[in-house]
């Protein structure tokens, strides 16, 4: 297994609020970092902010700031949100930072070097909700496909000769199959390539707010180029020599939504081509999420503040909700009422009443005691001794698919049956008869004490301050992978409810 792994979020616009569109892939990525770091590898895990462009920059107008005062006051917030979610990030970049306008600038230069950039004269259409230039021939009634308003822009710029990496592109596809996930959007993907890929605008002179391109300040660089650099910023570009950039980048994982799919798995391998650097080992683009059936939006003001919904739910009730309502590469639909649900059945009765119920009954009638004569006989008993240690290697594959939905979907099936078994155990019963009884009472108690140690360890990326209260509870001390299947339980104290259960509205 190699043992670097490289995890990028895209990075936010500040033209606004931090969103649950936001939160989401922050909570996705740093469930796959937590896992590959309990797998003993070297994660580097950036995020960040994207703050030029003429999104930005009319945004801070809107405000009457001057932009850097406005993207230096809203970062802010997004760093905040990475606390409050509970993200372990281990870089926030910020695209207006000299790291990486210095490397903006380089991989400009080196495009340039090689031949890749001329100038020529740019007249067509441009959404500045998208930051994405349209041709007449894309316009579906007058707006963007994407359903945004265009206006008309004729300008000098320069040019990156796209159309070279066509061919380039879809023999590396071809040689990559597995490079963007899910499958529908490597097709997607490839089918706008055959389309035809015509040379790309990468300059404005219209907008100031911007990368100032390399010996031509009158020009600021598209925002894309500049954005889609940082995830090689980040690793020391322009020095390729750097240490990190060596190890991590042949590991890298860019998780984006799916609006942004054709700057990454378009432009972005196109301009790393153009300078001898290899595309991203994967992208995986997730789906997008509305609100009680309606797509998230300002004007509607139907957004849901992920600041709040932390403060009312704790942050690994939202991340466990929006980790298990739908696959990774899917859309959903958030409501207050799906989440309390998800909750209650699943947090609170399946997981959090199994651990309570096993751990106070030890409490309460064997004094945290649970010496005695461990003889196993049912084959219910090895199967959740055994069962961390069995998955492991499923849950391990189904991460390296970036399958979130399959890998809780797993455990959560074996909770069920770890309760199922606690019922036909019945150790109130066995508690009050013969030696024999208590012998099978303590032979199963010790078994349920291995699974839930074993799906606290396995759940900890998800929900992981739950984790962390169940392994307290246990007494294991710092538990990991190599800690699956064994007996560890050393409690200090009664144990507490996991989760308290939320009032459902009517
Ligand atoms: N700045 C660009 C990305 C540059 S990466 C080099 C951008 N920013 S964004 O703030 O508009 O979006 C950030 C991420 O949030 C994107 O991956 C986008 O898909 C995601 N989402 C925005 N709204 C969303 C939902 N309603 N649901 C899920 N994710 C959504 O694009």
């Amino acid at each position: 297994m190699a043992s670097y792994q490289y995890i990028t979020t895209s990075i936010s616009y500040l033209n606004g609020s931090a969103h649950l569109g936001h939160a989401y892939e922050l909570i996705a990525a740093d469930a796959m970092a937590r896992f590959w770091r309990l797998c003993g590898k070297n994660v580097k895990f950036l995020t960040g902010t994207d703050e030029h462009g003429s999104k930005v920059q009319k945004a801070a107008q809107d405000r009457g700031m001057p932009p850097i005062n406005h993207v230096d006051e809203l970062s802010q917030e997004f760093v905040r949100l990475g606390h409050i979610l509970n993200s372990t990030a281990d870089d926030f970049i910020r695209t207006t930072q000299p790291r990486h306008i210095q490397a903006a600038q380089a991989l400009w230069q080196e495009l340039e070097d090689r031949g890749q950039i001329y100038l020529g004269n740019y007249a067509g259409w441009y959404s500045i909700r998208d930051e994405a230039f349209y041709h007449e021939s894309d316009l579906v009634d007058g707006l963007a496909p994407t359903g945004t308003a265009v206006e008309w822009v004729e300008e000098p710029c320069y040019f990156f000769r796209l159309s070279h990496w066509q061919q380039p592109l879809l023999d590396y596809y071809q040689a990559h199959p597995d490079a963007i996930l899910p499958k529908e959007r490597f097709n997607e993907t490839l089918s706008f390539i055959k389309q035809g890929l015509a040379d790309l605008a990468i300059s404005r002179t219209k907008i100031t707010w911007g990368v100032p391109v390399p010996g031509h300040p009158e020009h600021v660089m598209y925002v894309w180029i500049d954005a889609l650099t940082n995830y090689i910023t980040a690793l020391g570009y322009p020095d390729r020599q750097n240490q990190d950039f060596i190890n991590y980048w042949p590991e890298s994982l860019h998780l984006i939504g799916k609006d942004i799919l054709r700057f990454h798995t378009v432009f972005w391998p196109a301009f790393l081509m153009a300078v001898g650097i290899q595309p991203p080992k994967r992208v995986f683009a997730h789906g997008w999420w509305t609100i009680q059936g309606q797509k998230m939006s300002k004007s509607l003001g139907n957004g849901v503040s992920p600041f709040e919904l932390v403060e009312k739910y704790g942050s690994d009730a939202v991340r466990y909700f929006l980790m298990r309502e739908v696959r990774l590469g899917s859309d959903g639909d958030f409501s207050h009422e799906a989440l309390i649900r998800r909750y209650n059945q699943e947090l609170a009765n399946t997981f959090g009443n199994l651990a309570q119920r096993v751990l106070a009954f030890i409490d309460q009638f064997l004094k945290g005691q649970l010496d005695g004569q461990d003889n196993v006989e049912d084959p219910d008993e090895t199967v959740l001794r055994t069962w961390g240690q069995v998955t492991l290697p499923l849950l391990t594959q189904l991460m390296e698919r970036q399958d979130t939905y399959g890998y809780l979907d797993l455990i959560f099936s074996q909770l069920q049956s770890a309760n199922a078994y606690m019922a036909r155990l019945a150790p109130w019963e066995l508690r009050k008869q013969g030696s024999e009884a208590k012998d099978r009472m303590i032979t199963g108690l010790r078994s349920l004490v291995i699974f839930l140690k074993d799906a606290a360890i396995l759940l900890s990326p998800f929900i992981p301050k739950a984790a962390e209260r169940l392994l307290q509870s246990l007494g294991t001390g710092t538990a990991g992978l190599q800690d699956l299947g064994l007996f560890m339980y050393n409690p200090s104290s009664a144990p507490s409810p996991l989760f308290q259960k939320l009032e459902e509205r009517a």
